[in-house]
């Protein structure tokens, strides 16, 4: 595999400050622009995913934001983004992530942007407005959160970690996850289910959890947070080998990310 080339000081500055920015922005729209009303616009895979005018507002906002600034980038948005661009680089990005957390006026919620470029993230920002917390990290360069730099926890054994997990919209998927879940409860600390894949992602970088897994989710979910994490001493994959994808994410302090990645494969966490 050759490897990516790397993107100079002064691109990897201007992408850290554009998506400081746009998730800036877009945070402040769905912070400050929240109907009282708000309810579901549309559903997707599921009656419970759903969407409201405020993800597509903000989408709209990010990628007309870093589209006027950088017109040859390509975007993947949830909300339906799709371009390959020609710069090399392409914004990868949650225009609201826990949008049922917003939707119940939850503060769990965040703005996930990250820059790819040629193919790896170099850049993640992770902005959740009412916890008043902006996360960000620049490949080989850390992660922080205040000006302070971020270190995951230092691994404790298995059944003493505090691992968060989520669970998809499909319902047999969801229905699989739960028995996956009552099967690894016993054998951690305890579980903890946030409802933004984003956030827990920043959490682990933070030391505020010592793992997390989930199936199912997109690039979108966890581009920033990965990055995020990973620049904070954590690990992450997918099944054992493999990148995170869609039918695995594992995340975690280096011990315990060693302790749950097997075990998260052997048990099948990887398929409904
Ligand atoms: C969801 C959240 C949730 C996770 C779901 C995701 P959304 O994203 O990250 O924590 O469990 O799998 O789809 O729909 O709120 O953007
Ligand atoms: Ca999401
Ligand atoms: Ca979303």
């Amino acid at each position: 595999m050759t490897e990516a080339p790397e993107p100079d000081e002064r691109l990897r500055t201007e992408l850290l400050e554009l998506a400081l920015e746009a998730a800036e922005r877009a945070g402040a729209l769905l912070r400050d622009g929240r109907p009282a009303d708000l309810g579901v616009a549309a559903t997707k895979s599921s009656p419970i995913d759903v969407v409201t005018e405020m993800d597509i507002a903000s989408e709209k906002l990010v990628t007309s934001f870093l589209g006027e600034r950088r017109p040859d980038d390509g975007f993947l948005g949830e909300e339906g983004s799709d371009s390959a661009g020609t710069s090399g680089v392409r914004w990868v990005l949650d225009p609201l992530d826990g949008t049922v957390n917003y939707l119940y006026g939850l503060p769990g919620w965040a703005v996930s942007i990250a820059a790819e470029y040629h193919g790896e993230a170099v850049v993640g920002v992770v902005f959740a407005p009412l916890r008043e917390e902006t996360f960000h990290a620049v490949r080989g360069e850390g992660a922080f959160l205040r000006g302070h730099r971020l270190a995951c926890r230092a691994a404790p054994p298995l059944d003493q970690a505090l691992v968060g997990t989520g669970f998809n919209y499909v319902q047999q998927r969801r229905t699989r996850q739960a028995a996956l879940a009552a099967q690894v409860l016993p054998l951690l600390r305890d579980i903890r289910r946030s409802g933004s894949a984003a956030i827990d992602l920043c959490d682990v970088a933070a030391g505020r959890l010592d793992g997390f897994y989930e199936r199912g989710l997109h690039a979108w979910d966890f581009a920033a947070g990965d990055l995020i994490a990973r620049e904070a001493g954590a690990r992450t994959g997918g099944r054992p080998g493999a990148p995170p994808g869609n039918d695995l994410m594992v995340a975690g302090s280096p011990g315990v990310f060693d302790a749950l990645q097997p075990l998260l494969d052997e048990l099948g966490a990887w398929h409904d």
